[in-house]
């Protein structure tokens, strides 16, 4: 039996997690900084890594404390070394750096995007690999083919804005605060989707681009305020009719991706997969081409430390361990390593 301690700090929430085997989810507590950034509409850097410091400590201290296990116990630490806020990923890294150095024992180096991929393994059984992983985050847009732990192939990603990024955008303008993900979802719930005919850009390709949509829904406000009709705007209408053009995008990419690359799965992953429609449409247009939809539970979508220590484990069992002198990058990207 193996114990990875996980640690994960990329951008504005706190976690650490043990997991058994890379499966079993002894523990995994997220401490969100959503009150912190709510008035500026967005993550302040320097704010996010001041509060990890403040709290990284008790947070790993409440994981071990509900998983039940004392520091000894632990076999090897995870961290996220990138991509995400530089400050932000040392303050994770260096704390998991020392422990490992204090305990003796591996660290291991991961990649925030590979954890979100594979976050669904600590819900299934097996992987179905090949698959296709949607990934869509605050940060990321990405197509995948995922053949194996640490075999990607990249088949589309954006061309500007990420969808969660065109969500807490939009969210600003409109005055929901951040994030914008799960308010948007939640308007739209009301609203009608065909209310506006906001743009779903490059079609025939699997590279995505949200700018324009991001645009087209600020040049529609500009014009309500100009006209003296802000109170005028119908959130729900234009969340519904936001929410439609990105999900219609997402979706169709998904759906082409698996039928161009003869793969039955498709995987989403990162804070955009815990949009509602999104989880419902997807899975009701992918059965129609006989493509089977695995979706992780909510907590598993967004940042959380567990999807770090599921494949810190992975990387342990094949001896990709890192060295003690690790350094976080900011813009690392998803590289082969199996
Ligand atoms: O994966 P994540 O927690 O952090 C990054 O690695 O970026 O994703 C955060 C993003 C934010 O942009 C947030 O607005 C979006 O995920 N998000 C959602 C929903 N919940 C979170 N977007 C759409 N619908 C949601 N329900
Ligand atoms: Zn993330």
């Amino acid at each position: 039996m193996s114990l990875v301690l996980g640690i994960e700090s990329s951008c504005d929430e706190t976690s650490a997690a043990v997991v058994e085997d890379g499966r079993k989810v002894l523990s995994n507590i997220v401490s969100s900084q959503i009150d912190i950034h709510n008035k500026y509409g967005g993550v302040v850097p320097e704010l996010a890594c001041r509060r990890h410091i403040e709290i990284i400590n008790p947070i790993v201290a409440e994981a071990l404390d509900k998983a039940n296990v004392k520091l000894t116990d632990i076999n090897a630490i995870a961290v996220t070394n990138g991509p995400g806020l530089i400050g932000a990923l040392l303050v994770g890294a260096s704390f998991g750096k020392a422990l490992a150095y204090s305990l003796n024992i591996p660290l291991i180096a991961v990649n925030h995007l590979e954890a979100h991929i594979f976050a669904i393994g600590l819900e299934i059984s097996e992987l179905p690999f090949p698959f296709v992983c949607l990934l869509v985050s605050g940060g990321h847009t990405s197509l995948y083919l995922v053949k194996d732990y640490g075999k990607y192939e990249e088949l589309g990603r954006t061309h500007d804005d990420a969808a969660g990024e065109a969500y807490d955008k939009v969210a600003k303008m409109l005055n929901l605060g951040y994030p914008g993900g799960p308010v948007i979802d939640k308007l739209a719930l009301k609203g009608s989707p065909n209310a506006f005919n906001f743009p779903r850009a490059l079609k025939d390709s699997l590279d995505f681009s949200f700018s324009g949509l991001k645009t087209a829904v600020m040049e529609y406000v500009k014009g309500m305020k100009v006209a003296g009709l802000v109170e005028k705007i119908n959130l729900s209408d234009v969340s519904a009719s936001f929410q439609q053009a990105v999900v219609d995008v997402l979706i169709s990419k998904a759906v082409s991706s698996a039928k161009k690359n003869a793969s039955k799965h498709i995987v989403i992953a990162g804070g955009v997969a815990a949009n509602s429609q999104l989880r419902s449409d997807l899975k009701e247009k992918a059965a129609k081409e006989g493509v089977e939809v695995h979706i992780p539970s909510h907590i598993y979508c967004t940042d959380n430390a567990a999807m770090i220590a599921g494949i810190g484990y992975q990387k342990l069992i094949r001896n990709k361990i890192a060295e003690l002198d690790l350094n976080p990058q900011a813009d690392l990207y998803l590289s082969n390593w199996g």
